[in-house]
């Protein structure tokens, strides 16, 4: 699973990402504070010379404005991307403010007790724009979590729509207008996958392509399964057809999106499996990068690794969440696998062809997470050696099996597992990067610092980092970057020709 909140206002930013809030030791995520906001005109996303040969017989605008805030993983960015397109293509207009909008959307996340919260204290933010007469609607897992209860605790709110029922926003919308009140969209069972002619891409680069989404797996602790529903995947012939587009568009760089990726399962004749696809995608004219994310370990075959290690255009980087180190609490968090199968999955990766870099994410704090449990992820961490790790505290959510589970751990408790844990990975990361010092990575440059002369990018390995060059204009090139310093939580260099 992907899930790193980051609050995204309007229209996108510099690195089409805003400055990632993470856990303390992560590398991997994290951006400079850029300055120029990316504002991919809409004529470059369709390839038509203007909006009317885009959308013919649609006037922009005439439908009204929208101003759309996600705060959540890189689903609901992705989500947000399409839903934006839907709207573009059906006469609304994107505004860069609330204040310029007449309906104003929010994609919420609802993974952690905290995210949550944000959600509420934002759309009391809105409430007085309700007044002004604009519509406010609510998407994505608080909408689909809360449901109908929405309106009651934010009466503001006109519109709750959860992510599986997208593509009926047009109809939803056109409902308000004829003069309902109130309208949501919470069907999850569907076999439906949201595709749309027009995605309104936040980066001019990299682009997401979601291929699975919703989750069959059943952790626990996890909203996922309730609020995104049952998985589905979309037809390979689909997913190759919009690479080739976002190919021809001039994008190089494409990021494989599902809560589960690699449980991927081509719906067509075909049946290609998720290696094949990824090696598919590699082979489109005009890709240089393949992302996935997230896996899951329980779905990840030999055949992935041995895809890596064939394809270069395959990032050489997995995110694979473990969860805990202990096979105790693995088995109560229902995650599929035990500490041992987890590291074989880890050997095999290791026997790539290639130096795989390898990412986690870790929940502390677990009810009935003994100390010795706990101590059991921490030599975890000393046996992977990850690259990166995101960290969590337990958090209790509505609607998940482990929320009735007794032997709470305290937050404070759970607080000083988590400083431990991540004081230890910032140690394994420190000597890792150190030994970065004087290699060379290609560096898909994605933003320029403030301070002159800096530049920010990612290597294959999804390690991000800032270096210095002469050259004026490098944005969304490829360059050779040298390592010349390394901190835990990132590399410094220098571009070398
Ligand atoms: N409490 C804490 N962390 C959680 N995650 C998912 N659900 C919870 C929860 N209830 C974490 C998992 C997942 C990541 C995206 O968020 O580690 O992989
Ligand atoms: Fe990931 Fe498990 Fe949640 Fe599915 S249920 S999204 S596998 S953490």
């Amino acid at each position: 699973m992907l899930l790193r909140p980051t609050l995204h206002r309007g229209l996108p930013n510099a690195n089409g990402n805003a400055p990632s809030q993470q856990s303390r030791a992560g590398v991997l995520n994290c951006e400079l504070g850029m300055s120029k906001p990316f504002d991919i005109e809409l004529e470059r996303l369709t390839g038509q010379a203007s909006y009317s040969e885009a959308f013919p017989g649609v006037d922009a605008g005439q439908r009204g404005t929208f101003f759309l805030e996600t705060f959540g993983c890189q689903m609901n960015d992705h989500d947000s991307e399409k839903v934006a397109g839907l709207l573009l293509s059906r006469g609304y207009k994107q505004a860069e403010t609330p204040e310029a909008a007449s309906l104003i959307l929010y994609n919420t996340c609802s993974i952690r007790e905290k995210a949550a919260q944000k959600v509420f204290s934002q759309l009391g933010e809105y409430r007085e724009r309700q007044t002004e007469g604009k519509v406010i609607g609510v998407l994505g897992c608080m909408a689909q979590q809360e449901g109908e209860d929405l309106f009651k605790r934010a009466p503001w709110v006109s519109l709750v729509c959860g992510s599986a029922s997208y593509s009926k926003l047009p109809e939803m919308l056109a409902q308000l207008e004829s003069g309902n009140q109130r309208v949501t969209g919470l069907d999850t069972d569907t076999d439906e996958t949201f595709e749309t002619e027009v995605t309104r891409r936040d980066n001019p680069w990299r682009a997401y392509l979601t291929i699975i989404e919703g989750c069959d797996k059943a952790c626990s602790y996890c909203v996922v399964p309730f609020t995104r529903g049952p998985e589905r995947s979309r037809a390979s012939d689909s997913i190759l057809r919009e690479v080739r587009q976002l190919a021809e568009l001039g994008y190089s760089e494409v990021q494989l999106l599902g809560q589960t990726v690699n449980s991927y399962a081509d719906p067509t004749a075909r049946k290609t499996r998720f290696s094949e696809l990824l090696l598919a995608v590699a082979d489109v004219e005009g890709i240089r990068r393949v992302r996935f994310t997230t896996s899951h370990p329980s779905d990840f075959t030999p055949d992935i690794v041995e895809a890596i290690g064939r394809e270069l255009k395959i990032c050489d980087h997995v995110h694979l969440p473990v969860q805990s180190g202990s096979t105790r609490v693995l088995r109560a968090m229902q995650r599929t696998y035990s500490r041992e199968e987890y590291l074989e999955k880890i050997a095999m990766i290791r026997s790539a062809k290639r130096p795989i870099a390898i990412t986690t994410d870790i929940i502390v704090g677990f009810p009935g997470e003994r100390e010795s449990e706990f101590e059991e992820t921490l030599s975890l961490l000393d046996e992977v050696q990850y690259d990166s790790m995101f960290s969590f505290k337990y958090s209790p959510r509505p609607n998940t099996p482990s929320l009735s589970m007794s032997d709470s751990i305290s937050e404070e408790e759970k607080g000083r597992r988590l400083a431990i844990l991540q004081d230890k990975q910032r140690e394994i990361q420190a000597a890792k990067n150190a030994k970065l010092v004087g290699e060379r990575f290609e560096v898909l440059v994605s933003g320029k610092s403030r301070r002159e002369n800096q530049w920010t990018g990612y290597t294959t390995s999804h390690r991000m980092i800032n270096f210095a060059s002469q050259e004026s204009e490098l944005l969304g090139t490829y360059v050779q970057v040298r390592v010349t310093g390394a901190t835990p939580n990132g590399l410094v260099g220098e571009h070398v020709t």
